[in-house]
């Protein structure tokens, strides 16, 4: 048996925005994705009882306790684990809440059980969590949550940081919650009743993230407006919109946002808007009338260890 190294531990992990490429990133198309400031943050220790514990309760069918349970195999700690979780990240609205926490109890344990995070088995350990949740989940919310920053991911060559000209991003939530293994159901329905517009959809995809590159490099933040509304009608196309969705897009883009899409998986969730900074304040104010509406940071700090 591995000696137990810690007897409480803490960890905390970022929430993610997903600014090109849900969905078409399942089908190994890659994607653009970003932390965000908004974090989750689990406190776990050991426990004399067997399993996985939340509070004093038994969590089961829950990501995080299959996220814990691969650790423990993994590293050969013969424990229970009680987590507290405290997050600050809205669940089911496509800001990656589930990845975090799952990130985060992996971490944690990891830390009681070796004394150390194991970022490497963390991914692995969090990828798995999602797998109860998520149907075929690509592996991009939890990579970001570890690794934070921005990047591009595409499930056969994993993940590859770049620096975005992206600061900020504002995040419309509709307050409509929905189950991503749902929506990516009804996009692999699509493609298998539509599988040459499909193969269509995902070549635009593809074309699609290098035009945004581009248009980071050049700093033309219109065209990378224009380019979040060419994403969001493919979206649309698949079926992963929603009322709401296309309600919050045309409130910010009457207030003067540059674009604005779906962020995650649709159906409901959250917005994601591109504004210039002096329009700030006038497109919140104008889309808080009937939206919760959120300022975040983007490019925020990866997983790491806290004070417990
Ligand atoms: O809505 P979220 O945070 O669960 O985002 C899921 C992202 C998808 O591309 C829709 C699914 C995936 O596994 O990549």
């Amino acid at each position: 048996m591995v000696p137990l190294t810690m007897e409480k531990a803490a960890s905390s992990a970022p929430g993610k925005v997903i600014l090109f490429g849900e969905h078409f990133v399942v089908y190994d198309k890659p994607a653009i994705v970003s932390a965000i400031n908004l974090r989750v943050r689990v406190e776990a220790w050991r426990y004399e009882k067997p399993g996985v514990w939340l509070g004093y309760r038994t969590l089961v069918d829950h990501p995080s306790t299959r996220a814990v349970e691969y650790v423990l195999e993994k590293t050969g700690l013969m424990s229970g684990i009680r987590l507290k979780i405290l997050s600050k990240i809205p669940a089911s609205v496509g800001l990656g809440s589930s990845a975090s926490v799952s990130v985060a109890s992996a971490a944690s344990a990891s830390l009681i059980s070796l004394g150390r995070i194991d970022r490497e088995l963390v991914e692995k350990a969090a990828l798995e969590g999602e797998k109860i949740v998520h149907v075929n989940p690509s592996g991009i919310d939890t990579t970001i949550a570890v690794r934070g920053g921005s990047g591009i991911y595409r499930r056969s060559r994993g993940f590859s940081s770049i620096d975005i000209p992206l600061k900020k991003i504002l995040i419309i939530d509709t307050g409509k919650t929905r189950r991503t293994g749902e929506m990516v159901s009804r996009v692999r329905e699509f493609s298998e009743k539509n599988k040459e517009r499909f193969s269509e959809i995902l070549s635009r995809e593809e074309e699609l993230i290098n035009e945004v590159l581009d248009a980071f490099k050049s700093l033309d933040f219109e065209k990378i407006g224009e380019l979040m509304l060419v994403n969001q009608s493919l979206l649309k196309e698949v079926g992963v919109s929603s009322n709401e969705i296309e309600e919050a897009i045309k409130l910010a883009l009457d207030a003067g946002a540059y674009g604005a899409k779906l962020t995650g998986a649709g159906g409901g969730g959250c917005v994601i808007c591109l504004v210039d900074e002096d329009k700030l304040e006038k497109v919140s104010k104008s889309i808080s009338n009937k939206f919760k509406v959120y300022l975040t940071e983007l490019s925020a700090e990866g997983l790491r260890e806290e004070k417990i």
